[in-house]
């Protein structure tokens, strides 16, 4: 059954949320609190980098199943659902700050019509509903929790083929009503309490981290004793219990939400008296692998940074987004720049034109040639496709030294080694 639909934010989840839920009938209004991003929306111009989202805003603007205006509370007079996409950025002692959500909440309170329900899609700690609650300032509406598990750069994928829906609510009514919009989906529907949905949220984000981390660290013992941590991990992967997703080895794991995230779960542990030590290590292996790729860099420049140039491929902190929030290619740059290198740097979906303070003091390029000129060494930070497909004779060419390191083992090995490159990976020699 068709729903009127009222989305707070229009971000990655926002936009893919609404864009999905107008595909699947709904009758949808997005709002963001941005002038400019409305109008280019409402123009059908999508900002971010995404898989299938254009064509799916200009399908839903075409029929008129999809709206964007601006300001929340002039999305909701009509909604039954309100899904609230907004921000939970880390706050300073590192819990999830909560003032997006309360401030969205706030304004749209007094224009729901009784028996809303408000959704929150925005990754939020225990408790949030409870917060949601106090700010609406109504007691005729009910708020639930609808975590969201979609990955960014595969959002429209993933949020029409998800894994599971869940949905945590108190009054089992709601959630019926909210598992309805759902039911175009072929997925595990789950319902339980706000708390465990919740909970859901962290475990899973924090239990990705915590694989990455782990295989960072098989990655430096397979270093260490001579072995192929590709090998090692493909191994692994065979073993069914295990599975061979998300043991990638790389430069550390980065984006918007696995940073925030693992450390607002220490935090939500840490509040309710347990200590969360095998989070807490899970992190520190990952500042401790920017830390190692940036030394690697160091090593095969010879020892000494001061005065080289270095290329780097890749800014983003995956490929296939365009996203540079907490990106480990930008963290490792820096700590090269604070070694005294000058980086030159290209990634295909990063402009040279693009002005983002995050890119101070990198010199940014449209050309993977360009940024090669006279380099010690090229390191590859992004595991974009295209770079394995690049001309490493030209390569060769242009660099001072024909060093990589390929934190994301996505090159050619043997055909690098042929060139005559001394080539460094991950885990292996
Ligand atoms: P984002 O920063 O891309 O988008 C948030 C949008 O909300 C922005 O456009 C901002 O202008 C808008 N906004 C802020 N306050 C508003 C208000 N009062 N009214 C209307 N619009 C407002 O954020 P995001 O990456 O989409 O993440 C949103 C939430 O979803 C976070 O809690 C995040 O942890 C969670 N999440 C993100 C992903 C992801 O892949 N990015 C996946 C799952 C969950
Ligand atoms: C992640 C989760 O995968 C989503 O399920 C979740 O909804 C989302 O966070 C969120 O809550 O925001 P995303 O941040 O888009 O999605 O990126 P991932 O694909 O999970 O990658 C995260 C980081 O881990 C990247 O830096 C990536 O390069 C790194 N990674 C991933 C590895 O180093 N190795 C791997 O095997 C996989």
């Amino acid at each position: 059954m068709a729903s009127k639909i009222a989305i707070i934010g229009t971000g990655y989840v926002g936009l893919t949320t609404g864009a999905c839920l107008s595909h699947l009938g709904h009758s949808v209004v997005c709002a963001d609190v941005v002038p400019e991003k409305v109008d280019a929306l409402s123009r059908g111009e999508v900002p971010i980098l995404e898989a299938g989202l254009d064509e799916l805003v200009h399908e839903g603007l075409s029929s008129g199943q999809l709206r964007f205006v601006l300001g929340a509370e002039n999305a909701v007079g009509d909604a039954e659902f309100v899904f609230l996409c907004v921000p939970t950025p880390q706050s300073d002692d590192g819990s999830a700050d909560l003032s997006y959500i309360e401030a969205a909440a706030e304004q749209i309170g007094p224009h729901l019509q009784p028996e809303t329900i408000v959704i929150n899609k925005s990754t939020v700690p225990v408790g949030s509903t409870r917060v949601v609650e106090r700010a609406l300032g109504r007691g005729d509406v009910h708020v639930v929790s609808n975590p969201e598990f979609l990955r960014e750069g595969s959002a429209v994928h993933d949020f029409l083929n998800p894994d599971r829906v869940v949905i945590g609510a108190d009054d089992q009514s709601a959630a019926i009503r909210v598992a309805g919009m759902y039911l175009g989906l072929a997925a595990p529907l789950q319902v339980t309490d706000p708390a465990s949905a919740e909970i859901i949220k962290y475990a899973s984000n924090a239990f990705l981290a915590t694989k990455i981390s782990y295989v960072n660290a098989i990655a430096a013992l397979c270093e260490a004793v001579g072995a192929d941590v590709n090998d090692v991990v493909l191994g692994m992967g065979y073993d069914k219990r295990i599975g061979n997703a998300f043991l990638r080895p790389g430069p550390g794991w980065g984006g918007s939400c696995f940073p925030k995230d693992s450390r607002a779960l220490v935090k939500i542990a840490e509040e309710a008296g347990y200590d969360f030590g095998l989070l807490r290590g899970v992190i520190d292996v990952n500042e401790e692998q920017f830390e190692r790729v940036a030394d690697k860099v160091r090593r095969l420049a010879g020892g000494d940074l001061s005065g080289k140039r270095i290329a780097a491929w890749g800014l983003t902190f995956k490929a296939r987004t365009d996203d540079l929030r907490e990106s480990p290619s930008l963290e490792i740059l820096r700590r090269l720049r604070a070694l005294g290198a000058t980086v030159r740097a290209h990634d295909p979906a990063v402009r040279a034109a693009h002005a983002d303070p995050r890119l101070e003091g990198i010199e940014v390029v449209d050309d993977p040639y360009a940024a090669c000129e006279d380099a010690e060494v090229l390191v590859v930070l992004t595991e974009w496709d295209e770079f394995k497909w690049h001309d490493f004779d030209k390569v060769a060419g242009l660099m001072a030294g024909r060093r990589v390191l390929d934190a994301r083992n996505l090159l050619e090995r043997s055909a690098l080694k042929r060139r005559g490159f001394e080539y460094e990976g991950i885990g292996r020699g």
